[in-house]
């Protein structure tokens, strides 16, 4: 990590670091093109795809300076130009990430290859790249000859998955097939008997009146010469099942169908489509029920032998009936399939009370039970699913209706694996009966989600922070599927827009989920009401629309611009600006005559610790506030966004508009002395970072005050699903960075470290989901992997280790990283430029950062106590200074109560010291925090003193006594 050639440490690392920041000499390469944020660019939507690519070079403040383009088209066609097809000229740009198409516009079905070359400041061309081959999908209606077709009468929301099958004959001279291929439910298709694909729960979930996604895959392999069948199962999925938390069912329509069409091109340059069409016969399959909320039902003996294969006996199948589905809805995802991601082996396997066998895989996850089981025709194996154990049972309330049992009917002797088709499950634990003699080994978990791309990690010196952050990996990799949701496991698995909303900017340094929320973003829009109003979620199933609410609808303003700020697309913001628009001039409407939201309902801080369980929007910030402040962000978003795409006039009135309500926020909730209407954590979280606050005066006091509500809060949690991700950056930026660690490093409830000293492996949906008595939270609204409150790794990446973008796609770092408590923290991310890195640990009484800024970036480097940063452009940077730890923290009796607090071992030694007083006992540290919080201003010594006096009058313990150990002990050895 550290460059050879960076000094040793030096009292002036600056002067120093900064002459070595020339450029100098190294070899230049640029990866393969990517092609938007496709993965795998097959059968890709745009006929314009935008490009990106990253260069890597050993040497430093590398920038582009020209770049050239060049495309040849593959695949039997005839090769556009020479050995690398046409070109275009050098651009003079230094635009490396989704620069426009330079060529002219691909047709439907188009297969080319993209190379790219770039030169530097110093004129230097590097070699061309290696080429992405990429090919478009069906991009109109009139490419589809292909019919919806369907087993289903209308009114029958039942019956087994049908079956659907077609035979064709296959040429010799087979050049390359693709099957593009969709469903109303869910499909699994199959041809000659092989799975096609590897997706899983295709075609995934969308908005479907609008938009339903259809897939491509390159079926050349599967086909053979002669005779051929292709075939698929429909599940019920989002389309037919069960969906939502009211019971409802079937509601995009009563009717699976299968949309296929086969393409086949020959080497003389001829084509053959097989289609869905009344040609189509089809049967009732062995998935009798399937639901993914309640789990599938197969009887394996019901499967027709050989019914994929050609010459399969089809006397008993019956005609297709065609549907009039209209193929405008039909569109190329943005972002990656479903997959099965991962396997986990169980971790032990035993007896639960009941006297069934019952598996831990140690991880709560998203996916579902693989199971090696043998037992003979007949035999029924039942497996049933939970987050958590009570009383050495599934505990399975928090399912709700969901009730994620999956029951197979064994058809033959000998092993079968078992595993579900059209069902996922939230899980750690489950319980198998039935199959006689289960082994270990006979039993795996089976992980699935979005099969995103890994960009970011992050690692530090406290395990526990670190299982907390691998708790945040994990929720959102069970929740980032086909849409993102707030929980998988009850019956709601549903978009909720404020979720996502807060956690977004963790998402986008975790994964690669710039396809993936452009999706999603794309179904916000359509689903968006014609008043701007934002559903609460998306896809939106409301039998009634919802209400506007701040920080859910505000999602439309939010995403759009994280998205913008970490991967620099400015064409997603120009797709998104009216959707953004429209929210903030809805939210608008909403203001009364004095400029602020308070009228209709509202999540508020919903979750606050000290909200009833049964009402979790009755926190302490006043709904009110929550949605004025909410209202100015997204003025200032919008505004924003209008700025980055030159509408200087939309800019300019949603500037007004933010001023406006700032100004309606300062009048109604702040007083002359900066405190807050509510006067909880929440409410000075979002006045310091919305900037909320008028006057410096009014910062100071309002930073100051959320500074002692911390302390006289104990350092526990006291803020919910709006609160939370903004008050450590409120603290950081109010000066009081080491009350966010506090926050942070706080282990008694509520906290973020509770759940995982309790053993929590994702995020849990209340901060005492497991109550401290070790029971579940009898509420029905409880799950154990909601990843919103894990929004908190956004700043563990950012000011923890000192990882942010300074500037759209981290074309300038912000390195600020706050040590805090720690001894080391680092952040890796795969920026869109190529891979940036920050390194620190605290040594011999000095810091050491290493940084590695991607070519074509540069950062602003702030080493601890910085007034101002160093800039440097691209290459490996190490660097040193003096870091005395633990100076200043000797406690003195002249000390303020406030720092006291603020110095955690001094403070905890006190509470001992206290509590070792003959009759004295504290339930826990608070109770002594509520009689610090008055004296804040006083010295320790006075503090003590009346403490003493007050605790034990008249029973001789001796405050100087007290002071003594406690200046004495060295709490920090
Ligand atoms: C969901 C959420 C959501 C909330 C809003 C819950 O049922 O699980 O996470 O944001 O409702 O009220």
């Amino acid at each position: 990590m550290t460059n050879p050639i960076t000094p040793p440490a030096s009292a002036t690392p600056r002067a120093s670091q900064t002459q070595l920041a020339d450029v100098s000499l190294g070899a230049v390469r640029t990866t393969a093109p990517t092609v938007e944020h496709h993965d795998e660019p097959l059968g890709i939507g745009e006929e314009r795809p935008r490009l990106s690519w990253r260069v890597t070079t050993g040497a430093r403040n590398w920038v582009q300076e020209r770049y050239q383009l060049a495309i040849r088209r593959v695949g039997g066609g005839t090769a556009r130009g020479a050995e690398h097809g046409d070109t275009t000229g050098w651009i003079d740009s230094a635009e490396q990430v989704l620069v426009d198409w330079p060529f002219a516009p691909l047709a439907a079905r188009e297969r080319v290859e993209i190379r790219v070359r770039v030169t530097g400041e110093d004129g230097v061309e590097s070699p061309w790249s290696p080429a992405t081959t990429l090919e478009t999908g069906l991009l109109a209606p009139r490419d589809w000859d292909a019919r919806f077709i369907t087993a289903d009468g209308p009114g029958e929301p039942d019956g087994p998955a049908p079956l659907f099958r077609r035979e064709f004959t296959v040429r010799k001279d087979l050049l390359s097939a693709r099957l593009y291929i969709t469903a109303q439910g869910l499909y699994e298709a199959r041809i000659n008997g092989r799975r096609v694909g590897d997706h899983v729960l295709a075609p995934g979930w969308t908005s479907y009146r609008h938009r339903l996604h259809y897939q491509t895959y390159d079926v050349t392999e599967l086909l053979l010469p002669g005779a051929n069948a292709l075939g698929a199962m429909l599940g019920n999925g989002w389309y037919r099942g069960y969906l939502g938390y009211w019971g409802a069912r079937a509601l995009y329509g009563d009717q699976r169908a299968l949309l296929a069409q086969l393409e086949l091109r020959y080497a003389d340059g001829t084509e053959q489509r097989v289609v869905t069409d009344a040609d189509w016969s089809w049967l009732p399959g062995p998935v009798l029920t399937d639901d993914l909320y309640r789990g599938e039902h197969a009887d394996l003996r019901k499967e027709p032998a050989g019914w994929d294969r050609a010459g399969h006996d089809a006397a008993r199948w019956q005609a297709a009936d065609v549907l009039d589905t209209d193929p405008r809805i039909l569109t190329a995802p943005d972002g990656p399939p479903i997959r099965r991601t991962e396997t986990l082996p169980a971790v032990s396997l035993s007896e639960s009370s009941s006297g069934t066998t019952l598996v831990d895989f140690g991880q709560n996850l998203v996916g579902w039970v693989r199971i090696t089981a043998s037992g003979g025709p007949g035999t029924e194996v039942t497996v049933r699913h939970a987050e958590v154990l009570q009383n050495g049972e599934l505990a399975t309330r928090p399912l709700r209706t969901a009730t994620s049992t999956d029951t197979y009917t064994l058809a033959e002797t000998g092993e079968t694996v078992l595993e579900p088709r059209f069902t996922f499950h939230g899980f750690r634990y489950a319980e198998i009966s039935g199959p006689p003699g289960l082994a270990i080994h006979d039993v795996e978990a089976v992980v699935i989600g979005s099969d995103l791309r890994r960009t970011g990690w992050f690692s530090c010196s406290d395990p526990l922070l670190e299982r907390l952050h691998e708790n945040v990996v994990w929720s959102m990799r069970g929740n980032f599927l086909a849409v993102p949701t707030d929980c998988p496991q009850r019956d709601e698995r549903l978009g909720w827009t404020g979720d996502i909303q807060v956690f977004a900017p963790t998402a986008a340094f975790l994964y690669d989920v710039g396809g993936f929320l452009a999706s999603w973003l794309r179904d916000l829009s359509a689903d968006q009401g014609k008043d701007g109003n934002v559903p609460w979620f998306v896809p939106d199933l409301m039998p009634t629309p919802s209400p506007p609410t701040a920080a859910w609808s505000d999602a439309a303003t939010v995403v759009p611009w994280v998205l913008h700020e970490r991967y620099v697309d400015r064409g997603l913001l120009a797709r998104q600006l009216p959707s953004m628009v429209a929210w903030t001039d809805c939210a608008a409407r909403e203001t009364d005559e004095t400029g602020c939201w308070r009228a209709g309902f509202q999540f508020g801080d919903w979750l606050d610790p000290a909200a009833p369980a049964d009402a979790p929007s009755a926190g302490r910030t006043p709904p009110e506030v929550v949605a004025t402040a909410y209202l100015v962000r997204s003025a200032e978003l919008t505004s924003l966004a209008a700025e980055t795409l030159g509408e200087l006039e939309t800019a300019r009135r949603y500037t007004e508009l933010a001023e406006r309500t700032r100004a309606a926020f300062a009048r109604e909730y702040v007083t002359a002395s900066g405190r807050i209407l509510g006067d909880g954590q929440t409410a000075y979280a979002l006045a310091l970072h919305f900037d909320l606050l008028p006057t410096p005066e009014q910062r100071r006091h309002a930073a100051r005050r959320l500074a002692d509500l911390v302390r006289s809060g104990g350092f526990r949690i006291a803020t919910g699903f709006v609160g939370t991700p903004l008050i450590l950056d409120a603290l950081t930026e109010a000066g009081e960075a080491h009350l966010a660690h506090r926050l942070l490093a706080q282990r008694q409830a509520p906290s973020w470290l509770d759940p995982v000293t309790r053993g929590a492996t994702t995020i849990w949906e209340r901060w005492d989901s497991l109550l401290p008595d070790g029971s579940v939270n009898p509420d029905g609204m409880t799950s154990f992997n909601h990843y919103a409150l894990g929004a908190v790794a956004d700043w563990m990446h950012r000011s923890l280790a000192g990882l942010a973008p300074a500037a759209p796609g981290y074309r300038s770092l912000r390195v600020r990283p706050l040590p805090g408590y720690l001894t080391r923290a680092s952040a890796r991310h795969l920026t869109p430029y190529g891979e940036a890195e920050v390194a620190w640990r605290l040594d011999d009484g000095a810091f050491h950062l290493s940084v590695v800024v991607p070519p074509g970036c540069t950062a602003e480097i702030w080493l601890p106590d910085d007034r101002v940063p160093e800039h440097v452009g691209s290459g490996r940077y190490s660097w040193s200074v003096p870091y005395p730890v633990g100076a200043g923290a000797q406690l003195q009796r002249t000390t303020s109560v406030r720092s006291l607090i603020d110095d955690e071992p001094s403070w905890t030694r006190l509470v001992k010291l206290l509590q070792s007083i003959e009759g004295v006992t504290f339930a826990d540290d608070r109770a002594l925090v509520k009689l610090a919080v008055p004296n804040l201003d006083r010295s320790v010594a006075d503090f003590v003193s009346r403490l003493v006096a007050d605790l034990r009058p008249g029973r001789g313990v001796d405050a100087a006594e007290i002071l003594a150990e406690l200046e004495e002990a060295d709490p920090h050895a």
